[in-house]
C-alpha cells in the first residue's frame, strides 16, 4: 500500500469523478493498494450530505465487481459542499482535512477549467497547500498558449510545480508506458531509431462515437485542442524523444520538452499542405444510423471532430521523416496505433518480389499489444516467395491480467509523489505554441471543416495527404 492519504475530489458529482475516479479508487482498493486510512473527500455545490454522496458513489461504482471491498470502500467517502466562488463549506472541509495532519493530500481538480485558478486560490487562502499537498489538474490546461499560461502563472502562485501534476490520461495506460520499455529496455530498436532506417510514423486514434452528450465542451474545442494538443502530442513524445537518463521525472521531461520544441511550425503558410480538419455529418456506426455533428450540436459550427496532419522533426534523428497524426469521433471503429514503417530494403535480390518494409505496430488499444512485421518466405515448394507476417505480442493473450485503467496508476502516482507520467508546465505551454498557429490558420481561412460520413476514415483529404507522399495510411487490422 502506498502512504495514508486524503484525495479531495472537487467537480465529485460530475462524469470523470463518477465515470473515472471513483471506479479507479475501488479496484486499487480491491488491489490492496489503499492503506486503512486512506479517504476520499468529495467536493461540490449540491448539498448532498455524505450519506446522499455515498449513494451516488455506490451506483458509479456499481460495474466493478468488488465483492467484499465495497462497503469497507465506502465507508472511506466523506463529502463537503463548498463553491469555489463562495466561502461556504470551506472551513468544513479545512477542518476535515486538519484531522490527519500527517496525510498527503491530494487536491484532484475533476471541474471545468476555468475553476482551476479559484479552486487553487481559495486552498491557498484556507492554508491548505502544506507541504505534503498535492495537486491535480485535468486537461485541457487553458485553450491556448496565453491562457495556458495564465493557468499556469496562478496555479504556480499557490503550489510549486514539484506539487502541481497535469494529467494526461494516455501517460497512465499501459501499452503507452510499454512504447518507454520497448525503446528503453530493448538493444534491438534504438540503432534504427532514427531517419537512415525509418520512413514514417503514424500516430492514428480513431474514436467510434461521437461528442456522447459534450457538444457543449467540445465545441468551444474541436479535436485539435481535445486531443492533439494533448494526447496525440505526448504519443509523437514519447515515439521521437533522446533517450533520458533515468525514468525519474525531470529527465524524461527534458527530452520531450526537446521534441516539442523542434516541431517544425505550421501556419497559414502550409496549414493547407500539411493539416486536414474534418466534421462528421450524419452516418453509420457499427450500432446503426447515428446523426451528424451539427445535429447533436443544434446549431451551426466550424468546430473539427476530426484532424489529420503532417508534423516533423527539425533534428537529426528525425530529419525528413513525416509524422502523420489522425485523430476522430465517429470514425469506424475505436482504435488507438502507432506505426512505425521502416524503410525498404536497398535492393531486392528475389526475382519478380519486392519486400515490404518492416513495420512496427504498437496497438495502444482496444486490443493492447505490439507487433513486427517481417519478410519471411512463403512456405512451401513454389519456389522463393515472400510473404509480410508479424511477431505478435498480445497482452492479454500473454498475461491474462486486466489492465488497470490509466487513472488508476496516476492517482497512486500522485500520492506516491512520482511526476514522470504527468506534464511539466513548460511541455504544456510548448504544445500549444506549436498547436496556436495552426488553430489561427483554420480561423483565418474561409474554408469550412471538410465534411465526412459518420462511419468513414474521415475526409478524402486526409487519406491524399499521406498518398501525395507516396504513402498510405497503414490500414487498422
Ligand atoms: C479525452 C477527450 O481526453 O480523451 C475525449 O476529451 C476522448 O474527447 C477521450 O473521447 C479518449 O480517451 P480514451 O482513453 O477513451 O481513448
Amino acid at each position: 500500500p502506498v502512504d495514508p492519504f486524503t484525495l479531495v475530489v472537487f467537480g465529485a458529482t460530475g462524469d470523470l469523478a463518477r465515470r473515472k475516479l471513483l471506479p479507479a479508487m475501488l479496484h486499487r482498493d480491491i488491489a490492496g493498494q489503499l492503506p486503512s486510512a486512506a479517504r476520499i473527500i468529495g467536493v461540490a455545490r449540491r448539498d448532498l450530505g455524505r450519506d446522499g454522496y455515498r449513494e451516488m458513489a455506490r451506483q458509479s461504482v456499481k460495474g466493478v465487481d468488488a465483492a467484499g471491498t465495497l462497503d469497507a470502500f465506502i465507508e472511506r467517502i466523506d463529502y463537503v459542499a463548498a463553491d469555489a466562488g463562495d466561502e461556504k463549506g470551506w472551513d468544513g472541509l479545512a477542518a476535515l482535512i486538519a484531522e490527519r495532519p500527517d496525510d498527503t493530500v491530494v487536491f484532484y481538480l475533476a471541474t471545468s477549467p476555468d475553476l482551476f485558478v479559484p479552486i487553487a486560490e481559495k486552498i491557498g487562502a484556507h492554508g491548505l497547500a502544506q507541504a505534503r499537498a498535492r495537486i491535480v489538474l485535468e486537461k485541457p490546461i487553458g485553450k491556448n498558449a496565453a491562457s495556458a499560461l495564465t493557468v499556469n502563472e496562478g496555479i504556480g502562485a499557490v503550489f510549486p510545480e514539484a506539487s502541481i501534476y497535469r494529467i494526461d490520461h494516455y501517460l497512465g495506460k499501459e501499452t503507452v508506458q510499454n512504447l518507454m520499455a520497448l525503446r528503453f529496455g530493448n538493444a534491438l530498436f534504438e540503432p534504427l531509431w532514427n531517419s537512415s532506417h525509418i520512413d514514417n510514423v503514424q500516430i492514428t486514434v480513431a474514436e467510434e462515437l461521437g461528442v456522447e452528450g459534450r457538444a457543449g465542451y467540445y465545441d468551444t474545442a474541436g479535436a485539435m485542442r481535445d486531443m492533439v494538443q494533448n494526447h496525440m502530442l505526448q504519443l509523437l513524445c514519447l515515439v521521437a524523444m533522446e533517450p533520458p537518463s533515468s525514468m525519474k521525472a525531470d529527465p524524461v521531461r527534458d527530452e520531450k520538452l526537446k521534441v516539442l520544441k523542434a516541431l517544425k511550425r505550421v501556419d497559414a503558410s502550409n496549414a493547407g499542405q500539411v493539416t486536414v480538419r474534418g466534421q462528421y455529418r450524419a452516418g453509420a456506426s457499427a450500432g446503426g444510423a447515428v446523426p451528424g455533428y451539427l445535429d447533436e450540436l443544434g446549431t451551426a459550427s466550424g468546430t473539427e471532430t476530426f484532424v489529420a496532419l503532417k508534423a516533423e522533426i527539425g533534428n537529426w534523428r528525425w530529419a525528413g521523416v513525416p509524422f502523420y497524426l489522425r485523430t476522430g469521433k465517429r470514425l469506424p471503429c475505436r482504435v488507438s496505433e502507432i506505426v512505425v514503417t521502416f524503410r525498404q530494403v536497398p535492393h531486392s535480390v528475389f526475382e519478380g518480389e519486392t519486400p515490404q518494409p518492416n513495420r512496427l505496430l504498437i496497438r495502444l488499444q482496444p486490443d493492447e499489444g505490439i507487433k513486427l512485421y517481417l519478410m519471411i518466405k512463403d512456405p512451401g515448394p513454389g519456389g522463393m516467395r515472400l510473404k509480410h507476417v508479424s511477431l505478435d505480442m498480445s497482452f492479454a493473450a500473454a498475461f491474462g491480467v486486466r489492465n488497470p485503467d490509466a487513472y488508476e496508476r496516476l492517482i497512486l502516482d500522485t500520492v506516491r509523489g512520482n511526476q514522470t507520467l504527468f506534464m511539466r508546465r513548460d511541455e504544456v505551454e510548448a504544445a500549444w505554441a506549436w498547436v496556436d498557429p495552426i488553430i489561427e490558420a483554420w480561423q483565418a481561412s474561409s474554408e469550412p471543416p471538410k465534411s465526412y460520413t459518420a462511419g468513414t476514415w474521415g475526409p478524402s483529404s486526409a487519406i491524399a495527404l499521406v498518398e501525395r507522399d507516396g504513402r498510405s495510411w497503414a490500414e487498422a487490422d
